[in-house]
């Protein structure tokens, strides 16, 4: 589309760097490389022939995901339990022996907002949850998570990488404080290698702190993003170590591109260090097509423990496949790291070959050429799970966007989830990456750093969005900080231009504030200022829309109501925004404007508008939160996809109102449409561009029905018929076969449909969900803006505390496998002791066993945990139970605690502990308790659907096997489907 165009200048800059000294070779069998020479500072390295080094093929990078099995609880009755004075006793629940067994489970993603009730009083904003300011009960919760690493481990690098916590975290490791990481949306790394346990039980603990907002909207609250333990050779290549572009002559795709490579590499050891470093391609079908290399020498410092190195180099790739968002071709980049003749490192990134500029005349260059963008902007929220969105959702989400001829996405207002990004890059849909928070300060800029290094690959990210409607954007000092951290981008990444979305712009004097500065002048809401005279006083400035519409609709509602906005194009916010037709005949009149992003895609909970309570979510979506799409979804794909789109509104459901008057309107892309009551034709009108048609029409019961011809043919047809009662459920999953990978899910749409299987779009009837199979739902919704049902029903666990008295003791020669310990040894002649006292019967050096009984019901068993607690053993015990060695303590001042589930029985139990005492006084102390867990008590998932639908996402387990779920509603037939949870490469988990 359109003609080639003149590229404004491409951003070309050095990047800093540090104390090491690289130089590029030629590949072996490819063009020779351009060689880059940073920071002299050591002397030029002569390149080593890689392939004349016996390389092992052991890379002991391992990436475990770090979802499954966490610990929860809402509250904050230990506080910060950070101990500044003294490294490693940081006490409660961050502390290793800190005893967890009554917190909920839960696996990541997790939001604990969107499990919370709505509170009128809350913040209309944040979706009326009560969290944030004034809510502290609800707004400081922990997790924590046990796993065990090999002793092996203990000659490698380890972190732990959070994708994003909302927000404000203090991150533990068996006590040690490792980080205070405030943005809820930058993802950061815990560098674990010097605390960690090796060949033992470590805990990570999370203390995460959301009782501050950081935007406008639905935030959510917890650990929302994907957690994973890094383990590398201590030479590898750093975290987001790889950076990976490519070039054309004028930014014009030829017959090569230029890949150009950046990789960091560290090094922990303090003497010289050797490494090589080999970059090979592979295009979309797999073939190899070009390797290239370089070398890196550290001399000794031994001020630096953690050295790193960025190397360059670049190679030619002939004949580029190019990445567009009709076509995304993505290629391989293999990075491998030698050191010492050993392969010590690997790491595979995809990325895309294309070229991304601006021209102040044709505005959005994609690959050389006018691109207009059809943009939506997105928070990541959704129906049933809030902000914790498994990547199904993504890939569901983007899929949806797709649908409709989106080509582009806005992370509004923040750093985007890596596997947005990577469905994007996938799927084929450009990004605009917005940070945060606007600002130059060191810790707002390290945010961006890691923003920009972790996002820079990814071919779907176009253009860096540093700021949305600031109030100082129109000011010196705004210009000020824009200008730096736009320089900061720069440098990080020479590829791609920055913009900021401005609500408010000089249309008639001199640009000012961030416009002065700014690389791609950005406009939120055409209707605010006057762009035209914008462009035509700045002809040489590069503009993009960044915000538009703001349209109101609710899917199947053709009436405003004091909650509810008609679904006809007809509403908008009477400050600034526009119905679609309005901005999208503007944007689509001046390709200079690049085309822009409409204001929303999915409607999100929180910025309730235009209503706010009883409405707890938006109403600006083309799709509902759960991604049912409204009418509007078919305007946008009359006029951004080529396929001929014919769509009647409203339904045809209207009793009562038989032969008044109705608005009819045909959302088409057809040159002419016809419409038809009963067969009777109504007229054939011809489609206005980027419009829409109407007709008004007497209701009578039946089917509504209209023709599309082009150029006088019939290209479609399209029918709306009156349904009759519900009859019946009908469940329609996204996907019917799964991964049984513990992640994967299907999205079912539940309908209510009529006797005919036609939707019946006017019911909200109830609709009660079960499931069975390895799966588990995760979460319902309906899109209804002002639904207070609840979106999940979590596990609530209950524990009941039963003391263990009886206590019998005798005292022994030693502790060496003791006949007093057995199952059905005799204790009856043994004297009585008390094991409640404060301390212990037992004399310096002397041991003891202790015994009691106690019996175990099968209902009892049935819990997957039974633990005995005790108050004190002091000093050192063994716990047997039925005979069998069930656990040891050898920390007095501990209260421990065994889950003993596995070795009870149904009838008489048999508790024995085996205890030896140092210094002082010893035995068992302070108590001792038995808790059970009952069994899951879980309300069953139900949800009421909204104009005839609603959603429930399903989820597999690890476990492969068919998946029942099973929807029932009072008076209409049930449904039942199966989806097949497939066997699925294991992902690779921190069991
Ligand atoms: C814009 C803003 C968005 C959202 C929208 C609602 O000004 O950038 O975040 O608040 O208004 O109309």
């Amino acid at each position: 589309m359109g003609r080639a165009a003149k590229n404004y200048p491409f951003v070309g800059l050095g990047r800093g760097d540090n104390h090491v000294i690289i130089r590029g070779m030629t590949g072996i069998c490819f063009r020779r490389a351009r060689g880059k020479i940073r920071g002299l500072l050591w002397a030029v390295l002569a390149m080593l022939n890689l392939t004349a080094l016996a390389l092992g093929d052991i890379v002991p990078r391992e990436r475990l995901l770090m979802d499954f099995g966490w610990k929860f609880h809402l509250g904050d009755e230990w506080g910060l339990n950070e101990n500044l004075a003294k490294a490693g006793q940081s006490d409660g629940p961050a502390a290793l022996k800190f005893n967890d067994t009554t917190w909920r489970e839960v696996n990541l993603p997790h939001d604990w907002a969107v499990e919370l009730p709505f509170d009128k009083h809350a913040n209309y904003d944040h979706g009326y949850k009560p969290l944030g300011p004034g809510y502290s009960t609800n707004s400081i919760a922990w997790y924590r998570r046990e796993f065990t690493l090999p002793s092996e481990d203990h000659h490698k690098h380890l972190w732990i990488e959070f994708a994003g916590v909302y927000r404000d975290c203090r991150v533990f490791l068996n006590g040690f404080l490792l980080a205070h990481h405030e943005s809820g949306y930058n993802s950061f790394r815990c560098d674990i290698t010097d605390v960690a346990n090796y060949g033992g039980k470590n805990v990570v603990a999370v203390r995460v702190d959301a009782s501050e907002f950081e935007g406008w909207f639905y935030e959510g609250a917890g650990i929302y993003r994907h957690v994973w333990l890094v383990k590398t050779a201590p030479l590898a290549v750093a975290p987001d170590g790889v950076f990976v572009y490519s070039t054309f002559p004028g930014n014009m795709p030829g017959a090569n591109a230029t890949v150009h490579f950046e990789t960091q590499v560290f090094s922990t050891s303090i003497g010289a260090a050797n490494a090589n470093v080999t970059w090979e391609i592979f295009a979309p079908g797999g073939n190899k097509v070009a390797k290239t290399r370089a070398a890196i020498e550290w001399k000794p410092r031994s001020t630096l423990p953690r050295r790193s190195a960025t190397v360059e180099q670049s190679t030619e790739v002939a004949s580029p496949i190019l990445w567009s968002p009709e076509s995304p071709a993505l290629y391989r980049l293999v990075t491998t790291v030698a050191s010492g003749g050993q392969i010590v490192d690997r790491v595979e990134t995809e990325f895309g070959i294309r070229t991304v500029g601006f021209d102040p005349t044709n505005g959005f260059l994609l690959n050389g050429r006018h691109y207009e963008i059809k943009g939506t902007c997105n928070h990541q929220d959704h129906a049933g799970l809030g902000t914790a969105l498994p990547d199904a959702l993504q890939d569901f989400r983007v899929r949806k966007l797709k649908e409709m001829g989106c080509n582009a996405t806005r992370t509004s207002h923040n750093e985007p989830t890596p596997e947005l990004l990577e469905a994007c890059d996938r799927l084929g849909m450009l990004v605009m990456d917005e940070n945060r928070r606007l600002g130059s300060d060191p810790a707002t800029l390290a945010n961006l750093e890691e923003q920009i290094r972790r996002d820079r690959n990814h071919p779907s990210v176009f253009i860096w969005s540093l700021a949305n409607e600031e109030y100082v954007q129109r000011s010196g000092n705004g210009a000020r900080i824009f200008a730096t951290m736009q320089n900061f981008v720069h440098q990080l990444d020479p590829t791609r231009l920055c913009t900021a979305a401005m609500n408010g712009w000089s249309s008639h004097g001199e640009p000012d504030g961030f416009s002065i500065v700014m690389d791609v002048q950005g406009f939120n809401y055409y209707h605010i200022d006057d762009m035209d005279a914008y462009h035509r006083r700045n002809p040489a400035k590069p503009c993009i829309g960044t915000e538009e519409a703001s349209t109101f609709t609710t899917r199947g509602i053709y009436a405003d109501t004091s909650t509810y906005k008609s679904a006809y194009d007809k509403s908008k916010p009477d400050w600034y925004g526009a119905l679609a037709e309005e901005w999208w005949a503007f944007y689509a009149a001046r390709p200079w404007a690049s085309g822009s992003f409409v204001w929303t895609g999915f409607d999100y909970r929180g910025e309730a508008s235009p209503f706010h309570w009883p409405n707890i979510s938006s109403e600006f979506g083309v799709f509902d939160t759960c991604g049912f799409p409204k009418d509007l979804f078919y305007y946008y794909q009359s006029w951004w996809t080529d396929k001929p789109v014919l769509h009647l509104l409203p339904h045809w459901n209207w009793p009562g109102r038989e032969g008044q008057e109705i608005g009819v309107w045909a959302f088409s892309n057809c040159e002419e449409v016809e419409l038809f009551l009963n067969g009777q034709s109504l007229g054939r009108k011809n489609m206005p561009r980027n419009s829409h048609l109407q007709w008004n029409v007497q209701y009578a019961p039946g089917a509504l029905s209209a023709k599309g011809y082009n150029g006088g043919k019939l290209v479609g047809e399209t029918k709306v018929e009156t349904a009759g009662a519900p009859a019946e459920i009908q469940l329609t999953p996204d996907r019917v076969k799964i991964h049984a990978d513990g992640e994967d899910c299907s999205v079912v749409t539940v309908s209510i449909v009529d006797s005919q299987g036609r939707i019946v779009p006017t019911v909200n009837n109830l609709v009660h969900f079960e499931l069975i199979g390895p799966g588990r739902i995760i979460g319902v919704g309906n899109g209804d803006p002002a639904c207070h049902e609840p979106d999940v029903y979590p596990e609530q666990r209950q524990f009941r505390s039963v003391p263990l008295d009886g206590w019998r003791m005798t005292k022994v020669a030693d502790v060496k496998h003791r006949p007093e310990t057995a199952a059905n040894f005799d204790d009856t002649a043994w004297p009585p002791v008390d094991v409640r006292a404060a301390s212990g019967p037992l004399k310096e050096g002397e041991s003891a066993v202790y015994r009691t009984h106690f019996s175990a019901t099968e209902r009892d068993l049935a819990a997957p945990h039974i633990n005995v607690q005790f108050g004190m053993i002091d000093d050192d015990g063994w716990i047997y139970v039925n005979g069998r060695r069930a656990g040891q303590s050898h920390d007095w001042e501990s209260d421990p605690i065994f889950n003993i589930r596995p070795f009870l029985q149904v009838g008489e139990n048999t508790l024995a502990v085996m205890v030896k005492n140092g210094d002082g006084t010893g035995g068992v102390n302070k108590g001792a308790s038995l808790e059970l867990q009952e069994m899951p008590d879980r309300s069953p998932w139900q949800r009421g659907v909204f104009n005839g639908l609603a959603q429930v996402i399903v989820q597999a387990d690890a476990d492969a096997g068919p998946i029942q779920l099973r929807a029932t509603s009072d008076g209409l037939a049930p449904a039942v489907i199966t989806i097949d949870s497939e066997p699925y490469p294991a992902l690779p988990i921190l069991p």
